[in-house]
This record gives structure tokens, sequence and C-alpha cells, in this order.
């Protein structure tokens, strides 16, 4: 089964999708991780963000092991990432390895901004996770206040609000909800009743899959 799960910078779809993955058993990859390493490689090499050759060259020969999730957060890498994101070419370097990741056997679960458009459009499950600017700065915020690192909430709604404009409005690959995604608005919701909400999602979808593709005799391939 692969699930797909995308929405804009904090809107809880990292937790919600690290969630589900250990729920139902199945590798999780978080691709922002990889625009993120691509940043990184520029920025360690002293080049320009907007070096597009340099950055689908790093792209083309990321390793997913070599990935340190920890050196890449915060919100400088995030915004450096948001913008070599926008290249087209870096996009197409990286579809491969997500689209291999997708389909390891068994499955897996994907976030980031295009899983579910462009990245596997075939995906069993799509899930667009998203909640207000305002909310969303409010977690990002409390996040660095609870790190050491505090920002100024307006400072952190601005950046919010930048990411999601140049996510959205750019032309390779935009931020935007699939026709056949199913919107989960973390507004109200905490960690806990989102998953609720997307289990409940993911049964859903599962149940209706089960009579035609998932029957014991379906999977010996007697009719
Ligand atoms: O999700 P995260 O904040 O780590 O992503 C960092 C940036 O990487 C995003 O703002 C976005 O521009 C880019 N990204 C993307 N497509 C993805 C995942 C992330 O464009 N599938």
């Amino acid at each position: 089964m692969i699930i797909a799960i995308d929405g804009p910078a904090a809107s809880g779809k990292g937790t919600l999708a690290k969630a589900v993955a250990a729920h139902c058993g199945l590798a999780h990859l978080d691709s922002g991780l990889l625009y993120r390493g691509v940043a990184k490689g520029l920025i360690d090499r002293g080049l320009a963000l907007e070096d597009e050759a340099a950055a689908t060259e790093i792209a083309a020969q990321l390793d997913l092991s070599m990935l340190d999730a920890a050196a890449l957060r915060g919100a400088a890498m995030g915004e450096a990432a948001s913008r070599i994101a926008a290249h087209a070419s870096v996009r197409a370097a990286l579809v491969d390895l997500q689209r291999s990741f997708a389909r390891q056997p068994g499955g897996a679960v994907i976030d980031g901004r295009d899983i579910g458009t462009a990245i596997c459009p075939d995906a069993d499950v799509k899930l667009f996770i998203t909640a207000s600017s305002e909310e969303r700065a409010r977690r990002r915020w409390r996040e660095l206040v609870l790190g050491g690192a505090p920002l100024d909430y307006d400072t952190v709604l601005a950046d919010i609000r930048r990411r999601d404009e140049r996510d959205s409005t750019r032309s390779a690959s935009p931020l935007r909800q699939a026709s056949d995604a199913v919107l989960i608005d973390t507004t109200r919701l905490d960690a806990q009743a989102a998953l609720s909400a997307a289990l409940a999602i993911i049964g859903e979808k599962r149940a209706r899959r089960e009579p035609a593709d998932l029957t014991p005799r379906a999977r010996r391939g007697e009719s």
C-alpha cells in the first residue's frame, strides 16, 4: 500500500506520516529531507542556491542513507530547500529515488508537497494535511522556543507565508491538493486526533480494496 501525505510547512504532515507508517508497519520517507539535503550540499560547497546545474548534479547523486535528518532541520535550511525545490531539473533528478522508495515490497508512506500529484499519482491513499497559517506559525514558534532558539511570532508567520507562497506558485510541481486526496484540517486537531482521522480514511480505502485485491484467493491468483 502506498500512502501519499502532502501539505504545507508545519501542517503536522511529518508527525502524522511517521505515526501512520508505524501503525501500518510501512517504511516512511520524509521527502523534504531530499530538498534540504540538496540545499545543504550547495551550501557546504560554497555554491549559490541559484546554481541549478550544481543543485541538479547533487540531487542526482543523493544517497538516502547519507541524509542526516538532525543536521538538515531548522527554518534556514527549510527556506534554502524551498528555493532549490523550485528548479524543475532538481525535482526531476529526485523522482526515481522517491518512486523506488514507494515501490518497495509492502509499500510506503511518503510525505511532501507533490507526492499525490506528481511522484505517486496512483497512490492507494492520498491525504492533504493543512491548518491555518496562524496555527502553523504558532506550532513552529513553540518548537523554536522549546528548542532554545526563539524567534518572534510575527517573523515565524511571515516565513511560513513566504514559503507557502513560493511552494504553491512555482511552475514545477507546485504544492496543491490532488483531486482525489482527502483533506484533513489540523487547525483544531492534536496529533492523536489527526492520526485517528487518517487511520479511518486508510481503513475505509483498505476495506474498499479488500474484495478485489486483498482476499487470499485473489492473492493466489484464483478467481
Ligand atoms: O517538508 P519540509 O519543510 O522539510 O520541506 C522543505 C522544502 O522542500 C519545502 O518548503 C518545499 O519547497 C520543498 N519540498 C518540495 N517537495 C517535496 C518536499 C519538500 O518541494 N515533496
